[in-house]
């Protein structure tokens, strides 16, 4: 979810604006990811390397985050969506974690879009944190299966679909190991304006290709 920076900036706001618009973003997409049928939605909210912005920033974003699961715990459930969180979650603040918690403990029984929360999130760390997980648990040579199931997505089929907003061509860090053969949708559009129509135009073009696998 990139761009709110950029967002907030083109209208002389500061940055937290851009955040808090990027909430209301958030907000839709969700609808409009679950009205779609869509089974998973990752959502890239604050990665590992996140933390080097100012303090200032980073605190305003971990206090949006609160805010923002406290305030839509309710229609998340109404909307049948279970929620949960994907990194290095026990890094996070107490209160952070404790609203977390919660909003994946009211939503645990639901049975429709599971909306995954990439939190303190960083692949190669999400690998180190897997492999060293496999290692513990007596494995001297380590298999793929091993990495998947130790990975914080355990139990969530790879993404086939990767959108990147706000014209960037890099991955930064994102679910490197599950999206080797994830189609990568690149869109000019800033993240707090990124809208039903863009999601949709997205999965539309996702839809014309043809997937392979490295196989012919
Ligand atoms: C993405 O927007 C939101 C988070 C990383 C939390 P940015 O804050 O990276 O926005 P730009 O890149 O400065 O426009
Ligand atoms: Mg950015």
């Amino acid at each position: 979810m990139d761009g709110n920076g950029r967002w907030a900036r083109k209208k002389g706001f500061p940055r937290i604006y851009g955040h808090r618009a990027g909430a209301e973003a958030v907000r839709s997409t969700v609808r409009a990811a679950g009205e779609l049928g869509i089974e998973v939605l990752t959502l890239y909210a604050f990665s590992t390397e996140n933390w080097l912005r100012p303090q200032t920033e980073t605190r305003a974003l971990m206090g949006l985050l609160r805010m923002t699961l406290r305030r839509e715990v309710i229609e998340l459930n109404r909307n049948n969506v279970r929620l949960r969180a994907i990194g290095r979650i026990h890094e996070l603040p107490q209160n952070v974690r404790d609203e977390l918690e919660r909003c994946v403990d009211i939503t645990r029984s639901n049975s429709g879009l599971i909306l995954n929360l990439a939190l303190n999130y960083g692949g190669r760390q999400d690998i180190l944190d897997a492999v060293n997980a496999s290692i513990k648990q007596g494995k001297k040579t380590i298999e793929e299966e091993d990495i998947s199931r130790n990975l914080t997505t355990a139990g969530l089929s790879d993404p086939d679909l990767l959108i990147r907003t706000s014209g960037e061509y890099r991955i930064s860090n994102f679910l490197l190991w599950q999206i080797a053969y994830a189609e990568i949708y690149v869109t000019p559009v800033l993240w707090p304006d990124f809208k039903r129509t863009h999601l949709q135009e997205a999965i539309l073009n996702y839809q014309k290709r043809e997937r392979r696998f490295g196989g012919l």
